[in-house]
């Protein structure tokens, strides 16, 4: 049983909202409707020593991730990502700060499955089945319930055929989706997925999203680290980025493109060419131009109703010109990109914007 001071913590902790004391006694009564986070992260520090150098890797994080959620990490190399999730998966320790796990700090690893970034997650002379049964009896499962989990898991994930095969001889994508099959076989509550898509073809890459869309639809709260930014913005309800061991952003893919994007949502028309009055007549009323060597490019911000109608006004009576006609929206790459060339604030805990 988890301890009720852990217990009342983390509830606590993961329910304030910006700006409000943490640290606010709240009664017991009060807080028995809440539902703990899957996860909740407070001022989590950690530090490396490399030779004679210390690298700070964690600067005290916070983060929250609700039940039932599918949760991006993001951030350049070396942000603490990895760090971060093997702290929470108790790989490693941090210095300082506390993660709780569905309401308690207490928290047993077998609620977890984990794949780490890289290859190692598996044993590469065992054949899949035999890396699932292995992984489901470490697990505590019965071995005939393992061999039948794994068989299904197996099938399911579409390795039928491959079960008997050692696992260094499967491609890349394959082994991916060993060792997510084996991460879910004691159907844990909380799964990690570390670069997952690293390393894989377009359709391998289709095939694990989704893979994670179908085992988060299920209701296991997912941790997902990537660099795949159309992974994140296609599975994540919400991402933190991280930046030198800090949070420097946090909310939905749309919500951070939006917010942090140079790029707005926008519309944008194509010509083959036009004349120079009527570019001037577009560009006053708060269209842009820009010239490329197949022709001309309008484009009108979506916010600007009275630049998007005139665009639209003069493409419908030039439309014999039109070579296309798109809608550009804020993009999560320009985001991040744009967060990334600003100085980290360390344990700022994240803005919202
Ligand atoms: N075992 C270690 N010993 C020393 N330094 C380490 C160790 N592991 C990580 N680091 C350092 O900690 C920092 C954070 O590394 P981490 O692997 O957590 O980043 P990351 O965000 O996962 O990066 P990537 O996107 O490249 O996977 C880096 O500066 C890294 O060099
Ligand atoms: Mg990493």
């Amino acid at each position: 049983m988890p301890r009720p001071q852990e217990w009342e913590f983390a509830h606590i902790s993961c329910s304030v909202g910006a700006g409000q004391d943490r640290t606010a006694p709240v009664g017991a009564e009060e807080i028995s409707w809440m539902t703990p986070c899957a996860v909740e992260v407070c001022g989590l520090c950690k530090s490396y020593r490399l030779g004679a150098r210390i690298v700070q890797a964690l600067r005290g994080v916070d983060l929250s991730v609700q039940v039932g959620e599918v949760f991006g990490l993001l951030g350049p190399n070396g942000a603490g990502k990895t760090t971060l999730v093997k702290i929470i998966s108790r790989l490693i320790t941090p210095d300082r700060g506390t993660v709780a796990l569905f309401g308690t700090r207490d928290y047993a690893t077998g609620d977890l499955g984990v794949v780490l970034e890289g290859n190692r997650n598996l044993q590469w002379r065992m054949t899949p089945l035999e890396n699932l049964v292995y992984y489901a009896v470490l697990r505590g499962l019965p071995i005939s319930e393992s061999r039948q989990r794994a068989k299904a898991l197996l099938s399911r994930f579409g390795l039928q055929d491959w079960m008997g095969v050692p696992v260094q001889k499967l491609s890349r994508g394959m082994q991916q989706k060993v060792a997510i099959a084996a991460s879910v076989i004691h159907n844990p509550k909380l799964l990690i997925l570390d670069e997952p898509t690293l390393g894989l073809d377009v359709g391998a890459v289709e095939e694990t999203k989704e893979l994670i869309r179908e085992i988060g639809g299920e209701g296991t709260t997912i941790l997902l680290c990537s660099h795949d930014l159309e992974v994140v913005s296609s599975l994540c309800s919400r991402v933190v980025v991280i930046n030198e061991g800090a949070v420097i952003a946090q909310g939905s893919p749309s919500e951070l493109a939006r917010a942090w994007s140079q790029s707005r949502d926008t519309v944008v028309v194509e010509f083959d060419g036009l004349s120079s009055e009527d570019v001037s007549a577009l560009t006053a009323a708060g269209v842009t131009a820009s010239d490329n060597a197949a022709g001309l490019t309008l484009s009108a911000p979506i916010g600007d109703r009275a630049a998007v109608k005139r665009l639209l006004e003069f493409a419908a009576a030039m439309s014999e010109r039109i070579r296309t006609i798109r809608q550009v929206e804020a993009s999560l790459r320009d985001a991040v990109l744009e967060l990334m060339a600003r100085p980290a604030r360390f344990g700022n805990g994240g803005r919202e914007r």
